[in-house]
């Protein structure tokens, strides 16, 4: 068996879309939607996307198995970082267990490092990856819930409207206000698609009072109220939460879970008796990170402060591109 990895080709396309329908298929064999080829397909119009980092194998002319790193700017520990995202990473079910897998992932890091990344960055199989020098356990996706007594929040007068390429460059320097000296964040990226919605089940909103935008807000449009993303421009966290939770008016109780830590989220609720705020922001064994360049001392001591629990596992926010995998609920 000569199996070949190269960069893909706009050729390679249909098929590399092919081997993730069917790898993910599996997943979710009630569902005939897989997100996988359109996470691949948004990911390819990201500003950073190098087709030299998704990654073919090949079986005497056919594509069977594919692997994407995306590259995006992180801050960590305050610093900026190049890094990737790994996945998805699929194999066609009748090739899989043959090693295929492991010379894709392991291509993939080797052109990632010579290339300058210093991280790599994946949700994933917690029994698989450590393999590949992952590290588990390192980051959340969460940072504080909120819970809102009824009352005292004025939205009056508050309404949001789909993000535009105008409000890019305010968002982007809310981003930068907001996580810039992080312990971790990724930036999802400069064009307007990396902050407007993709998939059905979440919402990506500029909140206005009379034409001027108070915020950017990214939210789950249906379950628990997950907030992905909370940008403030002209506006207060407060507000912007008493929106949202006026558009979900029957949930109750009105809670919701913030990608900001806990002490952040506590210093912007002055009148703090009518707010509950906890931690939620701890680390599962499936968020991994692998250090690429041993020279970034950031990256190292990022990873080893968290392991110590020295620092509380930094907030991944992964971009809207990943969004559509809520479309498998609709
Ligand atoms: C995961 C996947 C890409 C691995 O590719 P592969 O070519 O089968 O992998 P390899 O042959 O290089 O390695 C096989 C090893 O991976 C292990 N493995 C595969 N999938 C695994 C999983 N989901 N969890 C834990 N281990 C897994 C196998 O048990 C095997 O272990 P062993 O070497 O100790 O026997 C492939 O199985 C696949 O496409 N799966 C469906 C899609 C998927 O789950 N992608 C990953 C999302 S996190």
């Amino acid at each position: 068996m000569k199996v070949t990895v190269r960069g893909e080709r706009v050729s390679d396309y249909s098929q590399i879309a092919g081997v993730n329908y069917e790898a993910f298929l599996g997943w979710h064999p009630d569902n005939p939607y897989v997100a996988e080829p359109v996470i691949v397909d948004l990911l390819r119009h990201n500003a950073l996307f190098d087709p030299e980092l998704s990654l073919v194998a090949e079986l005497d002319g056919e594509v069977v198995g594919h692997v994407l790193l995306s590259p995006f700017r992180f801050v960590v520990l305050g610093q900026e970082q190049p890094g990737v995202v790994l996945g998805p990473v699929g194999v066609r079910p009748g090739h899989q267990k043959a090693g295929i897998g492991t010379m894709l992932i392991e291509e993939g890091h080797k052109r990632a490092a010579a290339k300058g990344f210093a991280l790599s960055v994946l949700c994933g199989h917690p029994e698989y990856y450590p393999r590949f020098g992952y590290r588990t356990g390192l980051f959340s996706l969460a940072g504080a819930r909120v819970r809102m007594k009824p009352g005292g929040f004025d939205c009056s007068g508050l309404e949001e409207r789909p993000v535009s390429a105008r409000d890019v460059p305010w968002i982007v320097e809310a981003w930068e206000r907001e996580h810039g000296r992080d312990s971790l964040a990724l930036f999802p990226g400069t064009g307007v698609s990396s902050w407007s919605s993709h998939g059905p089940g979440t919402r990506c909103s500029v909140v206005l009072r009379q034409g001027t935008p108070l915020g950017y807000v990214r939210y789950e449009a249906a379950g628990p109220l997950r907030v992905k993303e909370i940008l403030r421009n002209n506006g207060e966290l407060p507000d912007l939460l008493a929106f949202i939770l006026a558009r979900r008016r029957e949930q109750k109780p009105r809670e919701v879970y913030l990608p900001l830590p806990e002490e952040a989220v506590r210093g912007q609720f002055p009148e703090s008796e009518r707010v509950d705020i906890v931690d939620e922001q701890v680390a599962n064994e499936a968020f991994m990170i692998k250090v690429l360049d041993d020279s970034q001392t950031a990256v190292k001591e990022y990873c080893l402060e968290t392991e110590r629990k020295s620092i509380k596992p930094g907030i991944v926010v992964f971009p809207p591109m990943f969004d559509v995998d809520d479309g498998r609920h609709e």
